[in-house]
């Protein structure tokens, strides 16, 4: 898929998604408001009805009797001579438990002449009862008509969002399986597009690796058979070995590339022994002594580990010390000076391949031990490699406990050292 198309894909889809978002938010904001209408509803009618059968009780004769007996005593009737609290307290209750309201509540009755508060049971929510939306005048129980029933609600909005609980947790969660999948399929297309450039890559460059000794051992071959080659023996050496050293190459690239298929595959047979990591290093630095005579390169060795010995395959561990100093020779262009030593810290034996070459920037320094991953030159690699030693390297020695660490600085040069656990075993 071209980037360009995935980019359209993806900004369809983003805007879709945000859009099924708000809309959801909308939903979710207009089912609150109608609960809320709901709620305010109920409480108006509770206390309504608490007001109404007040009015009735005023006519009744018993309170009317009372009313006149109070009235000989008194000079003036108060409000809480036509209310009495422990009944306005009960028939609240009652009122707003028939229509279903659990919230915690505070109500008081108070003279909007003065702001005083009567009666009720309001702590210290004179102020929110003062505001609240919820005041119905007592004017038809008690004149003069300035006394107000008032209710505040302590946790309205947490009752409606327990009453929406259900739906407001199914809406977030499908939104969230929702983002959550887009992003993990965007995620996925990014990283096979990814993998597939690699791919591509990988494919170019083997074909061009392979191409060089095939050309170059076929133009030895043609030449072999000329005549005046054949009856010259030196020639005839010169043009066989290098048939047979493009032969060597060949073979160690396609033994690179199985090497590593093998790795991917998971079907392999380690043969774990004691290794002296001294002993090896001398091994790897000796074949590639022929490079070393022909390029101008120093190779410097330290081997201060008393303690070299440690558990690997060998093969696979000689191949990994090749692998560290074929890089450090292929990317130090201009008079390589290598280091490599050994030496302990703690109950690890330490090798450490060290070299004053082009350095790799810190973006690239954790990508560098992908599969197929090559640090990105343009289009142009003047070196040329598949991509997979460092990966190799990287999967081998994790097989046998060990750790790499990488200190590196783009023009100063790179240092890898590869951490093994040491071993007091005999063999
Ligand atoms: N010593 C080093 N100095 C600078 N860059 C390095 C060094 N070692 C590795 N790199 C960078 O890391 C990349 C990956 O290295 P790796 O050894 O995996 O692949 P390669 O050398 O390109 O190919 P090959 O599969 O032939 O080894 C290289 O392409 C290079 O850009
Ligand atoms: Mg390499």
């Amino acid at each position: 898929m071209r980037r360009k198309t995935i980019l359209i894909i993806v900004f369809i889809t983003s805007t879709a998604l945000a859009g099924i978002l708000l809309t959801q938010i909308y939903w979710v904001g207009t089912a609150f408001k109608l609960k809320e209408e709901q709620f305010d509803n109920s409480v108006r009618i509770a206390l309504k009805s608490v007001i109404n059968q007040f009015q009735q009780n005023k006519s009744d004769t018993v309170f009317q009797k009372r009313l006149i007996a109070l009235s000989c005593r008194k000079t003036k009737l108060s409000i809480d001579d036509y209310i009495d609290e422990a009944i306005l307290d009960s028939l609240i209750q009652d009122e707003l438990k028939c229509m279903e309201i659990n919230s915690m509540y505070r109500y008081g009755v108070y003279s909007k002449y003065n702001n005083r508060f009567v009666l009720g049971k309001f702590d210290e929510y004179r102020k929110e009862l003062l505001d609240s939306p919820f005041q119905f005048s007592l004017a038809s129980i008690y004149k003069p008509g300035d006394y107000y029933l008032s209710t505040f609600f302590t946790n309205k909005t947490h009752i409606l969002l327990h009453r929406m609980e259900l739906w407001l947790f199914l809406s977030i969660l499908f939104l969230f399986i929702l983002v959550i999948s887009f992003a993990s399929v965007i995620f996925t297309i990014l990283h096979q597009k990814k993998v597939s450039e690699i791919k591509t890559d990988f494919i170019n460059n083997m074909t061009h690796e392979f191409k060089t000794p095939i050309a170059t051992s076929s133009l030895a071959a043609e030449m072999i058979q000329k005549k005046e080659v054949m009856a010259n023996p030196s020639k005839l050496k010169k043009y066989s070995s290098i048939i047979l050293d493009e032969n060597n190459r060949l073979q160690n690239q396609v033994e690179q590339v199985l090497q590593v298929a093998i790795l991917e595959s998971g079907k392999y047979n380690f043969r774990v022994r004691r290794l002296n990591a001294n002993e090896l290093i001398k091994d790897v630095i000796n074949s590639f002594e022929l490079r070393i005579k022909d390029s101008n390169i120093n190779v410097e060795i330290n081997q201060d580990a008393a303690k070299p010995y440690f558990l690997g395959d060998k093969t696979h561990i000689l191949n990994v010390f090749f692998n560290l100093i074929d890089n450090a020779i292929k990317y130090s262009p201009e008079r390589p000076l290598i280091s490599v030593c050994t030496y302990n810290v703690n109950d690890n034996i330490v090798i450490s391949v060290k070299d004053n070459g082009i350095g790799i920037s810190k973006e690239h320094q954790n990508n560098i031990f992908k599969n197929l991953f090559r640090v990105p030159t343009g289009n142009i690699h003047e070196v040329r490699g598949f991509g997979l030693g460092l990966y190799y390297v990287k999967t081998i020695v994790d097989q046998f406990g060990g750790k790499i660490q990488l200190v590196s600085e783009p023009g100063k040069g790179s240092n890898f050292k590869l951490f093994f656990p040491t071993t007091t075993t005999k063999n």
